[in-house]
């Protein structure tokens, strides 16, 4: 078929790789001695709810499985995560929290309850993946737990012992059910959120209603490790708003600023996706084309607006910046596959989803100094995941790479680009050209990140860069024939990261970013 019959079937974006068009040229100055806030590792935390196959399938097959695993926990999947150095995960929910009874999950597998998982499709929970076990993932990842207590239909009692449970180490009666449930040793829990989209899901309550929970949650849920009293204290987190809207922020920091020494907070979550073109969803997570790939990064671009409104409202109640802003519900959500069970919010991930979560990333990164974690939505084979499974098979997604490519900047100190983005306009959208951020890492190394989002330009990139002496730059780069690009079983590296060729000379950096890609460069002195 020809080029011209193919545009007019409207077949031409999802099949054809776009032509590559010359160069744009672009300038950008990096000055390394001017640090800014610390990049925390936690903004790259992950959230693993009891919905679909995101933990069962994805993450649990039960020791039983012919697929190989350790206590009933994929090998592959592991492996696959381990690379990533996930800071966090939360866990079980999500509106799932609000209706999750810890107690059904504990105990020899065969004797816990079947219940129903009412939020996401009616099916039957054989509670087989409870907190030991999630502990347990959490372990051989070698992650964080952050854990989300039910405030919707559990009680204050409800959570306390669940905490009790997890983390007391005196002999308490639920330390010693933890015991003969064959873990002695307390547990770890980073994070606890308190409730969940309390104002929808969570038990649909006022903003009021909500503040006098969250007192009593913070009161009387605690964590007992005596390794998390003085150091490493586990953080408490507050419901936030899941919409553009300050009222919510407002009436829990305005609490927050009063309160006494009997409860405290040290994080406000907000939940933020991206939907193109809104509800109900009308946007495919495959077979699209340039226009809807300029749509969605627009769409998500919103990101850096949403943040800045709630940020003017803690800035009121806590100009210190105390309390952490936790986006820990974010990335895009498409429709479901064809064919998939709609409540399993099953959808592809291409080489767009890649692009996306780099710009939210580098969003995160310059709101660093009151953004410090948040939580891709979600792990494995549910909205825009890391990655995919189908019984024994798995694949990393697009997204996967972006999140081991951006490793060294946990934990590095944000350091500004300056740069003109310029622009790239497809019918009435206008996005930016470029986007960069650069942070320097405990070992003294300078990494810089540029995203290309021209889908048919390249940039030649020439970069001067003052407060570090540079000599070597090298670095890979993540792209693909088409901005539709996925990766499948049969198909697992159409998208993965290649290396980059990058000179410094005179401490300048030159490179050319190809289109529609994400790249990362090492420059060292
Ligand atoms: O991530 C899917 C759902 O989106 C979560 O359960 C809920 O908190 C949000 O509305």
């Amino acid at each position: 078929m020809t080029r011209r019959l193919l545009l007019g079937l409207g077949l031409i974006a999802a099949i054809l790789p776009l032509p590559v068009k010359a160069a744009e040229n672009a300038h950008l100055s990096i000055d390394a001695s001017k640090a800014g806030a610390k990049i925390d590792r936690n903004l790259f935390g992950q959230f693993a709810e009891n919905l679909g196959h995101g933990l069962y399938e994805g993450i649990w097959v039960g020791p039983d499985s012919p697929i190989p695993n350790t206590h009933g926990i994929r090998k592959d999947v592991v492996t696959a995560l381990r690379a990533l150095k996930v800071p966090n995960i939360r866990w079980p929910g999500g509106c799932f929290a609000d209706q999750y009874h810890w107690r059904k999950g504990i105990g020899p597998a065969g004797q816990r309850p079947a219940t129903i998982n009412s939020v996401w499709g009616g099916v039957v929970d054989n509670n087989s993946f409870g907190t030991d076990e999630f502990m347990d993932f959490i372990q051989q990842i070698g992650s964080q737990a952050y854990v989300s207590v039910n405030v919707g239909s559990g009680t204050p009692q409800e959570a306390a012992e669940w905490l009790e449970y997890m983390t007391a180490a005196q002999p308490t009666a639920l330390a010693k059910e933890r015991a003969a449930n064959g873990h002695p040793d307390p547990y770890k829990v980073g994070f606890m959120g308190i409730g969940n989209e309390s104002w929808s899901c969570g038990g649909d309550m006022t903003p009021d209603y909500y503040v006098s929970q969250l007192k009593i949650y913070s009161r009387f849920a605690g964590n007992m490790n005596p390794a998390q009293q003085d150091k490493n204290q586990m953080l408490k987190i507050a419901v936030g708003p899941g919409f553009p809207v300050t009222e919510w922020t407002e009436a829990v920091m305005k609490a927050w600023q009063q309160h006494d020494w009997s409860w405290n907070i040290d994080g406000l979550s907000v939940h933020w996706y991206t939907t193109p073109g809104g509800w109900p969803l009308s946007m495919t997570s495959t077979d699209f084309g340039v226009d809807d790939y300029a749509k969605t990064l627009k769409s998500t671009l919103f990101m850096d607006e949403f943040l800045r409104k709630q940020e003017e409202v803690m800035d009121k109640y806590d100009p210190q910046k105390k309390v952490a802003l936790v986006v820990d519900e974010w990335g895009a959500w498409y429709k479901p596959l064809p064919g998939s069970n709609p409540s399993f919010l099953v959808q592809q991930n291409s080489l767009r989803d890649a692009i996306l979560a780099s710009l939210n990333l580098n969003i995160f990164a310059r709101h660093a100094d009151r953004v410090r974690m948040a939580n891709i939505a979600q792990m494995i084979n549910v909205l825009q995941a890391m990655i995919l499974t189908d019984k024994e098979k798995m694949v990393v997604t697009p997204t996967y790479y972006v999140y081991r490519m951006y490793v060294p900047f946990q934990d590095a100190t944000f350091v500004p680009v300056d740069f003109d983005p310029g622009t790239v306009h497809r019918e009435d959208i206008t996005l930016p050209r470029l986007d960069a951020i650069a942070a320097k890492d405990a070992s003294g190394k300078l990494w810089l990140e540029i995203t290309n989002l021209d889908p048919e330009k390249p940039v030649e990139i020439d970069a001067e860069i003052s407060g570090i002496t540079v000599k070597t730059a090298e670095g890979e780069t993540l792209t693909a024939p088409a901005v539709d690009s996925v990766n499948t079983f049969a198909a697992p590296n159409t998208v993965v990261p290649k290396p980059v060729s990058a000179s410094v000379k005179g401490g300048r950096l030159a490179l050319t970013v190809e289109p529609k890609s994400v790249t990362v460069i090492s420059l060292e002195p």
